[in-house]
């Protein structure tokens, strides 16, 4: 009896060192230690053993019991530390793969080139002033001094959004209300967007942004308004940059201009410049002397104060200084457009 019990806790004792698993250990332990496993079987074998002898085996199935949970409890706990550490080698983090990372979002170019102009009259002392997108006939065209059968107010050409509302289809309006809200000196510039009935392609879109400015006090003459568009021109595009005005007709300015600055890439020379496109000249937008009739219209005295105006395009001069294609390519969000600038 007592060479079985030996015999059996040698098997039992190398079979549960051995488990490779959990789920091994656990077989093994239920085949030796379980309610019908060898060890319960032996214990009732214990009564075919001499009574005398029947304490010392029965001492020894309890020692070897005792052992053998304990051999299971050590190999179970060695089992589920290597599993940790199996577990810990499947999900290892390899440090050196590429990261992958976040995406910080940055100024949208027509923003971008917005915040530079605004920058710079800033800096003239100019103030910003908004105004709104949808408006009516007066401040879109009759306070401008446009007369009642002009083109420009053509269902045509003008987004109407009843018999009086319209969508502005330039920040000129913006004037307007201005100068109805405060007095002489007036510094101001006035970003927004604008909408126009244009066809959508390459460079033209229903909606566009402009910058315009607005200068009124006394004694202000056209040389004021070249100064301070050449003042522009060269905080954009640096000192050397030369500014073109040439003859131009808006009904709210007169006389009116539109205004160029010398092609940033080529400096001017116009040779083989896909920028200017051989021209040495980048448009930039319309200017001229505000209308004595528009100072009327919001109670100016208009012996006493004269004012210049201009309007900057955002859309074509973005597009010209990245050297972005397409017009559309700026209202896309196409994240790998945006992602370059
Ligand atoms: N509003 C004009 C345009 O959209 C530009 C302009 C602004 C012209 C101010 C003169 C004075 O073309």
């Amino acid at each position: 009896m007592e060479n079985r019990l030996k015999k059996m806790a040698d098997a039992a004792r190398s079979a549960l060192r051995g488990a490779s698993d959990l789920e091994e250990l656990e077989e093994t332990r239920i085949e030796y230690l379980g309610r019908s496993g060898i060890l319960r079987e032996l214990q009732q074998g214990i009564r075919d053993v001499a009574e005398e002898l029947r304490p010392r085996v029965g001492k020894l199935i309890n020692r070897t019991r005792q052992e053998l949970e304990k051999i299971v409890e050590e190999r179970r706990r060695e089992l589920e530390e290597q599993q940790v550490y199996e577990r810990a080698e499947e999900n290892r983090i390899d440090v050196t793969l590429p990261g992958r990372s976040g995406y910080i979002a940055g100024r949208h170019p027509l923003m971008a080139t917005l915040d530079d102009m605004l920058e710079i009259f800033l800096g003239l002392g100019y103030n910003i002033a908004e105004g709104p997108e949808v408006e009516n006939y007066y401040y879109g065209f009759e306070a401008l001094n446009y007369p009642p059968d002009h083109p420009a107010m053509d269902e045509q050409m003008t987004f109407y959004l009843g018999e009086n509302t319209l969508l502005r289809s330039q920040t000129s309006t913006v004037q307007i209300r201005v100068m109805e809200q405060q007095k002489p000196p007036v510094r101001v510039v006035v970003p927004g967007r604008c909408f126009r009935r244009d066809t959508v392609d390459a460079t033209h879109s229903h909606t566009f942004h402009q910058l315009e400015g607005l200068c009124v006090d006394e004694g202000i003459t056209m040389a004021d308004l070249k100064g301070t568009l050449i003042a522009f021109g060269r905080g954009m595009f640096g000192e050397d940059t030369r500014v073109r005005f040439r003859p131009d007709f808006f009904p709210f300015t007169e006389p009116s201009a539109e205004f160029a600055v010398s092609c940033f890439a080529c400096r001017g020379e116009g040779e083989n410049c896909r920028v200017c496109k051989n021209s040495g000249w980048i448009e930039l937008g319309g200017a001229g002397m505000v209308d004595p009739n528009v100072l009327a219209n919001v109670g100016y005295d208009t012996e006493r104060y004269t004012g210049f105006a201009f309007g900057v395009g955002i859309e074509r001069f973005t597009m010209n200084r990245h050297g972005i294609p397409d017009m559309r390519l700026l209202y896309s969000g196409d994240m790998r457009m945006l992602r370059q600038f």
